[in-house]
């Protein structure tokens, strides 16, 4: 069954949250076979699904397509699509935008940094809404941790608890020291979501292309569970020795 906003809200202290992301018809599949109550369709698929650097590049029309798969894969899983940079800069675009990604699927959508008014103006328009601060990978310089001076992690704190007065109904936190994410998981009404923020907080996501081990690089806080590009590689590999050495369609 399809947890809402107010059933994922209601799961803070009573049941932890698993979420990956996925960008893809036959993962999301997959994803929801395993029991997975939530999808994100993150602005990460810049970098690796489309090898970009940042997530900068990625539009609205790209979350739309990907949305769309997701949710033919996914029907019963809550799905959360990601704002691209620069699409919620006025009250306007960002409910023009959000609509779009509700209209392509998504049950929600996720918007990075802390910006109470248009984070309302989503809530009373009907449109359920994903905080995240922290690390924020739209408008960072570089992915190095953040919240670990007093000011920063104080900015953090205040960030969270603005998005939650505005009315979002989960917080994910990127990339911060353990104990801030543990503090942040105490001051907030919803469930905080963590992604390198330490094992107090309500749910964790992952990133799917790292947990399955496809791609090049994985980010300290990550978790591989499979070697996904290894056997695809070697499946390859296979393939094209028996082409190569007449075998293909020869043997049984
Ligand atoms: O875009 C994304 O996948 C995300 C996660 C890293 C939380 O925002």
């Amino acid at each position: 069954m399809k947890l809402d906003a107010k059933a994922l809200t209601a799961m803070k202290g009573k049941s932890p949250i698993a979420m990956l992301t996925a960008y893809n018809c036959p993962v999301a599949r997959y994803l929801e076979r395993s029991g997975i109550p939530v999808i994100l369709v993150g602005d990460s698929l810049a970098m690796v699904e489309r090898g970009l650097d940042n997530t900068r590049s990625v539009t609205i029309e790209h979350m739309q397509y990907h949305v769309d798969a997701v949710r033919r894969g996914a029907p019963n899983t809550h799905i959360i699509g990601d704002l691209p940079y620069q699409t919620y800069e006025t009250e306007e675009a960002a409910l023009k935008n959000a609509r779009l990604l509700i209209n392509a699927g998504a049950d929600s959508v996720k918007l990075e940094g802390s910006f109470p008014e248009i984070i309302a103006v989503l809530v009373s328009n009907g449109i359920d809404v994903v905080g995240h601060t922290g690390l924020t990978p739209q408008t960072a310089n570089n992915f190095r941790q953040v919240g670990k001076d007093t000011e920063d992690a104080q900015r953090i704190l205040r960030e969270a608890e603005e998005i939650t007065g505005a009315g979002a109904f989960l917080l994910v936190l990127e990339h911060i020291p353990d104990q801030l994410g543990e503090e942040v998981t105490r001051s907030v009404s919803i469930p905080t979501i963590g992604i390198g923020a330490g094992p107090a907080c309500d749910g964790q996501v992952l990133v799917i292309n790292d947990m399955l081990g496809i791609g090049d690089y994985l980010p300290p806080f990550s978790k591989q569970y499979a070697h996904v590009g290894q056997i695809v590689e070697q499946a390859a590999e296979k393939f094209k020795t028996e082409v190569e050495n007449r075998s293909f369609l020869t043997n049984e």
